[in-house]
């Protein structure tokens, strides 16, 4: 796949942050600036060696990520499915193919180009080596796939649709109610604010926290009207205040560089 980084710049980064880390406190918002990268990766949108359509599967299929990216709550990586995965339904469906051979040699024990090697899909989103990320701690904190890979339920060809730089990393750090939503929702990359009632959202909130604290969480709308729409900072505040949602801030860079 093409390199975004010459490979020096994978150890390089690493010396940096030590030298900055030994010349203290004051320098994250001149990084913030500084190493805001001058070019920017979003578009990029690899040829694949099977036309999956994520519109499709997900999108009209309705199928959930899990089903296959079946390790994106349990662990850091977030896995890209074996063949065996489509195998499951294109043994039945469309079986013939073309587009699906390489799915078949790698899975159909019956055809005649089996060779049972993995179908070497390209990657899309890669943070460098210098970088900690897992994904489980994002997911199990109510933030969707969609804040960090865009509507991917609508692409035929996955594209990088989020910078995902350093800068990027912090703006959600520094205000994640603007994207924190029930667990529930996170799979569900369609949802919006308005989804919720306020009166589903207490109960929600009422089934994990007394009701003094309920009240304190989620204050009544300035005009008083029970009904009206909640919004995503509303949302997103009670939820993180209920579990103490605290990102690695801009200042602790052992937080993202371990
Ligand atoms: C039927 C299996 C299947 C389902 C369901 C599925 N995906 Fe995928 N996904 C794949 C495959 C195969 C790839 C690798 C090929 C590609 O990039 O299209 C992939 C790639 C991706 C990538 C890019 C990975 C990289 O290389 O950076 C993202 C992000 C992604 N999927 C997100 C999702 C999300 C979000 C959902 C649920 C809304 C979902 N996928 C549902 C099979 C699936
Ligand atoms: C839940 C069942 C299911 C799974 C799992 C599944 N697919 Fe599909 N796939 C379908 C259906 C249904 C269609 C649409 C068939 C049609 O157009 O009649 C389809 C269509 C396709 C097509 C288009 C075929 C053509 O000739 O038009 C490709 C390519 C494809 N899938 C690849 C994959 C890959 C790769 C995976 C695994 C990552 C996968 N599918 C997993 C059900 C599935
Ligand atoms: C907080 C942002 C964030 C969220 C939320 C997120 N991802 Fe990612 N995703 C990333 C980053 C960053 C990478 C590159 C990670 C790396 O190289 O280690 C990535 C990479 C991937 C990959 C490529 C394999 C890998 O682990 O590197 C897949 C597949 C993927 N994401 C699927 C998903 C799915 C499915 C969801 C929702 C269930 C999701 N992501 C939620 C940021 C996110
Ligand atoms: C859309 C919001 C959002 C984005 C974008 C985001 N994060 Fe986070 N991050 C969070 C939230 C929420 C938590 C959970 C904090 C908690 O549990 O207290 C978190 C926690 C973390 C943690 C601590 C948990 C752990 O695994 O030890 C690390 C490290 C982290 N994020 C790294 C990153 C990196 C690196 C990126 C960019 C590639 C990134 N995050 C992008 C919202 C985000
Ligand atoms: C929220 C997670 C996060 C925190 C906190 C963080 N970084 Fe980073 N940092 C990243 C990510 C992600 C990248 C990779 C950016 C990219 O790939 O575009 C990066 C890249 C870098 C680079 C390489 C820049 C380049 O141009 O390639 C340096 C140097 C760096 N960080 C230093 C720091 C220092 C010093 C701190 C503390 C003041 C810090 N980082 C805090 C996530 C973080």
């Amino acid at each position: 796949m093409a390199n975004f980084f010459p490979r020096w710049t994978n150890t390089l980064p690493l010396q940096v942050v030590v030298a900055l880390g030994v010349m203290g406190l004051g320098v994250s918002a001149a990084v913030t600036y500084y190493f805001t990268p001058k070019y920017t990766r979003v578009g990029y949108q690899p040829d694949q060696p099977v036309p999956y359509d994520h519109k499709l599967h997900v999108g009209q299929l309705g199928m959930d990520c899990r089903y296959c990216h079946s390790f994106v709550e349990k662990s850091g990586h977030a896995n890209v499915p074996a063949a065996s995965t489509c195998w499951n339904c294109h043994q039945h469906v469309k079986l013939g193919s073309p587009k699906l051979e390489p799915i078949r040699k790698a899975a159909d024990k019956n055809y005649e180009g089996y060779d049972g090697n993995p179908v070497e899909w390209v990657r899309v989103h890669r943070a460098p080596d210098y970088v900690y990320f897992d994904h489980s701690a994002h997911v199990n904190r109510g933030v969707s796939c969609v804040s960090c890979h865009g509507d991917i339920s609508e692409m035929r060809v996955v594209y990088h649709a989020e910078e995902q730089s350093m800068s990027w990393c912090l703006d959600c750090h520094k205000q994640p109610e603007k994207h924190l939503r029930p667990l529930d929702e996170v799979f569900n990359l369609k949802w919006q604010p308005e989804d919720l009632s306020r009166k589903d959202f207490t109960d929600y909130l009422a089934g994990k926290a007394d009701a003094a604290k309920v009240a304190e969480l989620l204050p009544l709308p300035k005009n008083g009207n029970p009904d009206e729409l909640l919004s995503q900072e509303e949302i997103g505040s009670a939820l993180k205040k209920l579990w103490n949602i605290h990102p690695p801030s801009p200042n602790n860079c052992s937080g993202c560089h371990r």
